[in-house]
């Protein structure tokens, strides 16, 4: 496998994406990271990534001289570039500005990192400090304008650097780069592919569980669906699924998931239908937080009682199935992304000392979980579903909670999606949905006065849902979802398109 050390960077996980799109294998681990670990690991190849701090910075991210000395190919990109030249002895320059963007890169080598690469080729940059001089027993294999060693290698050593960033998409000639080092210099095989790994999970799975039993929560989101159809493909019936459907589902979701996981796949599947319970809990509740607060500790509540009434018919239950996936289990090297995130695991599960876990997606980025998805048979509605919020449409109605609401919002959500998927947009938009802000406004419809609920209509692009951009859907496809919704949905009268960015809005409305 190929070890990326992260120096926080804001594209270590671009950097990992790459490579498993070449078909390698590869992990990320924070720099902080002992030398110890890093053998444990036993890496094939490392990548040092880049970073926001300057090498000459109090606190610079380091990373023990003995990776250079484990024998195997080293490549630093930009700050792991800069970091490499002082570690040998080169110069690293502080520029008093920040070169960003395209920038001509004259190559200089036609072997190792640039075999088969033009030799003016564009590239991105991102940097402040610049290598100015290479460190000796160093040669110098591209330069740019204002780069003198836009990249540099040390063959002897297999050790390589670049200034730019080949993980890229602005990058042209980035991928070949990158694939020059997983292949030309590391002579890694081709082996890490989705179906390869299915088959070997569902193996491995068999071998361990055994003919134990084990319980997974299906929320019908790809990750849990995922996870839950390649355990049932290894232990079959033993498996039990429990569908807590709290009624803050999109129309019809409920019953698609106890269709396709029923019908299609046969599982033991136990759907809980908690709707008024929940409902029940959020009357007169109008706080964001205790809204998810209440359906977090709900959800557990109904999945105690369920497991218990499990227990007892089917016996004791040793594993638990999650569909934990590798952005929720890598450590950053800047440990920011993982706060911002945790809040979103409201609705998740207690740690329970009797069972062990069992999450056999641990490994793989969002984009491989659908691959083993499509592999595993699952149809492309499940496998294709945008993110969805553990609290359900209670984050996207505002104020209090009620059966007229949601279903206002259903009909709403219903027709958006509809309507982006007759555009062809679906695959094109990261997430996409109706929400009601709890505000009333006048109207009129026919030669009456109406006073009924606006619907805010939200669509953005994204990767990680940490950032997000405001999706520019075609005015006639707004106008279509416009007329739509106020001609078939009782009760609205005004439709609003929602331009924020996030920050400083989030994408959920609570
Ligand atoms: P925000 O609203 O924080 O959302 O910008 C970012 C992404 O996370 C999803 N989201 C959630 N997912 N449980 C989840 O599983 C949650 O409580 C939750 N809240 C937000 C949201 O849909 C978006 O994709």
């Amino acid at each position: 496998m190929i070890l990326i050390v992260d120096f926080g960077a804001q594209y270590s996980q671009l950097i990992a994406r790459r490579v498993r799109e070449a078909n390698v294998y590869c992990e990320i681990i924070p720099y902080t990271s002992s030398i110890d670990k890093i053998k444990e690991k036993n890496p094939n190849g490392i990548i040092l990534s880049g970073g926001p701090a300057s090498v000459y910075a109090e606190n610079a991210p380091k990373i023990s001289h003995e990776v250079f000395e484990l024998g195997v190919p080293v490549l630093g990109i930009c700050y792991g570039g800069q970091f490499i030249a002082q570690e040998f002895g080169g110069k690293v320059n502080r520029a008093d500005f920040r070169e960003y963007g395209k920038v001509k890169l004259d190559i200089l080598s036609d072997e190792g990192l640039f075999k088969g690469v033009n030799q003016d080729t564009l590239c991105w940059m991102s940097h402040t400090d610049y290598i100015e001089t290479a460190p000796e027993g160093f040669e110098i294999t591209a330069k740019s304008d204002t780069c003198p060693v836009g990249a540099m290698k040390n063959d002897e050593k297999k050790i390589y650097a670049v200034q730019f960033h080949p993980e890229v998409e602005h990058t042209e000639r980035g991928r070949e780069v990158l694939n020059n080092f997983l292949f030309n210099i590391c002579k890694m095989p081709e082996d890490w592919t989705m179906g390869n790994f299915a088959e070997e999970s569902v193996a491995r799975i068999k071998a361990q569980v055994g003919d134990k039993k084990a319980l997974c929560a299906l929320s019908g989101g790809v990750d849990s669906s995922v996870a839950a159809v390649m355990v049932h493909k290894a232990i079959g019936p033993n498996l039990i699924c429990v569908f807590v459907d709290h009624g803050l589902l999109r129309k019809d979701e409920g019953d698609q998931v106890e269709k396709v996981f029923k019908e299609k796949f046969n599982m033991n599947l136990i759907r809980v239908n908690a709707g008024e319970r929940f409902l029940g809990k959020l009357a007169g509740v109008t706080e964001p937080e205790q809204k998810r607060k209440i359906i977090g500790e709900e959800f557990i509540r109904v999945f105690e009682e369920e497991k218990q009434k499990l227990k007892s018919e089917f016996g004791h239950i040793d594993y638990l199935v999650q569909g934990t996936i590798y952005p929720d289990v890598i450590e950053s090297g800047t440990a920011t992304a993982s706060v911002i995130k945790s809040h979103h695991n409201v609705g998740g599960l207690p740690e329970d000392v009797d069972f062990e876990l069992l999450e056999p997606l641990r490994q793989l980025f969002k984009d491989e979980v659908r691959q083993v998805g499509r592999e595993l048979g699952i149809p492309e509605e499940i496998v294709e579903r945008q993110p969805f919020p553990g609290p359900g449409l209670a984050v996207r109605c505002l104020g209090e909670v009620t059966e007229e609401k949601l279903k206002i919002i259903r009909e709403a959500d219903f027709i958006f999606r509809d309507e982006i998927k007759k555009a062809n947009l679906q695959n094109k938009i990261w997430q996409y949905f109706a929400a009601l802000p709890n505000i009333r406004s006048v109207g009129v419809m026919g030669d009456e006065r109406t006073y009924s609920h606006a619907i805010a209509l939200r669509a953005v692009h994204s990767t990680d849902g940490m950032t997000s951009d405001w999706a520019r859907i075609p005015y006639e496809v707004l106008e279509k979802v416009s007329n739509r919704i106020v001609n078939e949905v009782d009760n609205v009268n005004r439709i609003m398109y929602d331009i924020t960015t996030k920050p400083p809005a989030t994408i959920e409305f609570e």
